[in-house]
């Protein structure tokens, strides 16, 4: 508790210097709360618990994430998406929402900045339904904004505030380059008190974008979530809010600014993915972060991340294991066969790596840098996460094998997926045990949504792999106190 009491005194001691807005701000806090103390010691002091008189000792609440303080628990039908697009791309980009969104039971809009052409008239079911952006044209003259096409993604919130909102819990705000993993957003945001004040995003991948941006800021284009209150109060100050940040020519930017008015900080979401890449981003995808994937942006700057697939394809492809377990999408399981000393690196519903060797755990979960960062300078590093190089190395480099099918056996109750290898390795053997003769690896998982420990899941290879074209893995919880080396 004495860190506490650090901060708050540096705090006080640094407004005799400054003048800005924040200290006339924190300067009536103090004052408040010092007439408050006043009055109560005058009156009911005595009644009081004594943690109450020194703020300093005030419990923190134990954890921000506790759990939602009323009602049942998190549904589908509590989260509403606002997402963002313009007439203009819409041709191309329709398929990467259509891929996600579930007709009459994802709640939202689509919002554009002008009627779409008149091929998509009468409106396709399959959309979210259609808003046409406010006319704010009058505060942008009367604020001369520096950023209009900012002003109006910002102005969204308002505008999805303003709809029928009964029930809803989290206001999910996004693009249409994006792809959304909806029973996961149930799932993570159902972790948090949606009655509580949260702003919940992430940040990029390039350490730059951060840096130029915000640390504290969500990344839009991957969505981010703000909770009933905050919502609310974001759309009750809108154009108070707009009018503060001419000057800002970003939408997170003037979002996280405003929100920050408001006193509510960024809570940094793993799997919201703002895909701040560029090229090939399959190595990232195959080391993904031991979180439940929620959010891929920028799918149209990308390659297309299944090899001989365009990029609508790839995105309904990814979509075909999606649809039976979101739960365990992306999610990386090892382990190793001993005979052979191969190392397997599944991302269920993605890929499958062999390895010609051994390789610690902490490597594989470390992404092979196939991708390149969004913004391009000489110096190192560029993301917020370790990287390995592509290695030509055959002890290095994997044998790389994609989602080809995926099916329910309803017998054992478990899922199919199966992966295909993409193309021969081209290089010689590590060992004396070469993997080139796989074509192809079954993954057997159980049937049933991941729960999660805090621990990832584990595998084991229920083929004879010598010999023979292909492998069977069976994907099964670690045993307590299992090691996977
Ligand atoms: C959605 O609901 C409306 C009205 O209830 C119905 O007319 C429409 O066919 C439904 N659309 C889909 C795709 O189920
Ligand atoms: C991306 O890189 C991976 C790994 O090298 C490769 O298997 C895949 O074919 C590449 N994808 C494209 C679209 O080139
Ligand atoms: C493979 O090589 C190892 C030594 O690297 C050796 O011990 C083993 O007997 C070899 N196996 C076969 C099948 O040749």
């Amino acid at each position: 508790m004495s860190s506490i009491i650090q901060p708050n005194l540096t705090l006080s001691s640094d407004m005799k210097y400054s003048c800005s807005p924040l200290k006339i701000i924190a300067g009536s806090v103090i004052t408040i709360y010092l007439t408050f103390i006043l009055f109560l010691s005058n009156n009911e002091l005595n009644f009081l618990p004594s943690n109450l008189l020194s703020p300093l000792l005030v419990k923190l609440p134990s954890s921000i994430s506790s759990r939602p303080s009323e009602n049942s628990p998190t549904e589908i039908k509590h989260l509403m998406f606002g997402l963002l697009g313009s007439a203009k791309a819409w041709e191309h980009r329709y398929s990467y929402i259509e891929s996600w969104w579930r007709p009459n039971i994802t709640r939202g809009y689509l919002y554009l900045d002008k009627n779409p052409s008149p091929e998509f008239h009468p409106w396709p079911k399959s959309s979210p339904p259609l808003k046409i952006s406010d006319d704010i044209s009058k505060l942008l003259r009367e604020t001369k904004h520096v950023a209009p096409v900012m002003v109006r993604m910002v102005h969204a919130i308002y505008e999805i505030f303003r709809e029928d909102h009964e029930g809803v819990r989290w206001f999910v705000m996004g693009d249409d380059d994006s792809i959304f993993f909806v029973d996961n957003w149930v799932d993570v945001l159902g972790r948090y008190d949606h009655t509580k004040y949260f702003y919940i995003g992430g940040q990029s991948e390039t350490i730059l974008s951060n840096y130029y941006y915000s640390f504290n800021q969500g990344f839009g284009g991957a969505g981010f979530a703000l909770s009933y209150p905050l919502a609310k109060a974001l759309a009750n100050n809108m154009e108070g809010c707009l009018r503060r940040y001419p000057y800002l020519n970003s939408a997170d930017l003037i979002t996280m600014s405003c929100i920050a008015d408001l006193g509510v900080s960024h809570t940094a979401q793993k799997g919201i993915h703002q895909i701040d890449l560029k090229n090939n981003i399959s190595g990232f995808l195959s080391s993904h972060p031991q979180a439940p994937l929620l959010s891929l942006h920028h799918f149209d700057s990308v390659d297309p991340i299944f090899p001989s697939k365009t990029r609508s394809d790839s995105t309904n492809h990814l979509m075909k294991a999606a649809n039976f377990d979101q739960t365990r999408l992306l999610q990386q399981t090892i382990c190793y066969n001993r005979n052979t000393k191969w190392s397997f690196s599944i991302s269920w519903g993605y890929s499958a790596h062999i390895y010609e060797k051994i390789i610690p755990r902490c490597i594989l979960q470390t992404p092979i840098e196939t991708f390149r960062p969004w913004v391009s300078t000489s110096q190192k590093p560029h993301y917020m996460f370790n990287v390995r190089l592509e290695s030509e190395d055959s002890c290095e480099s994997p044998h790389i094998f994609y989602l080809d099918e995926v099916k329910k056996m309803s017998r054992s109750n478990e899922i199919v997926t199966s992966y295909v290898r993409a193309a021969p390795r081209g290089l010689s053997s590590c060992s004396n045990h070469s993997a080139d003769g796989i074509n192809k690896i079954k993954v057997f998982s159980p049937a049933t949504k991941l729960i999660e420990t805090g621990r990832s899941e584990c595998c084991e290879i229920t083929s004879n792999v010598h010999g023979t074209d292909m492998a069977e893995i069976k994907i099964r919880p670690c045993m307590m106190d299992e090691v996977i080396a």
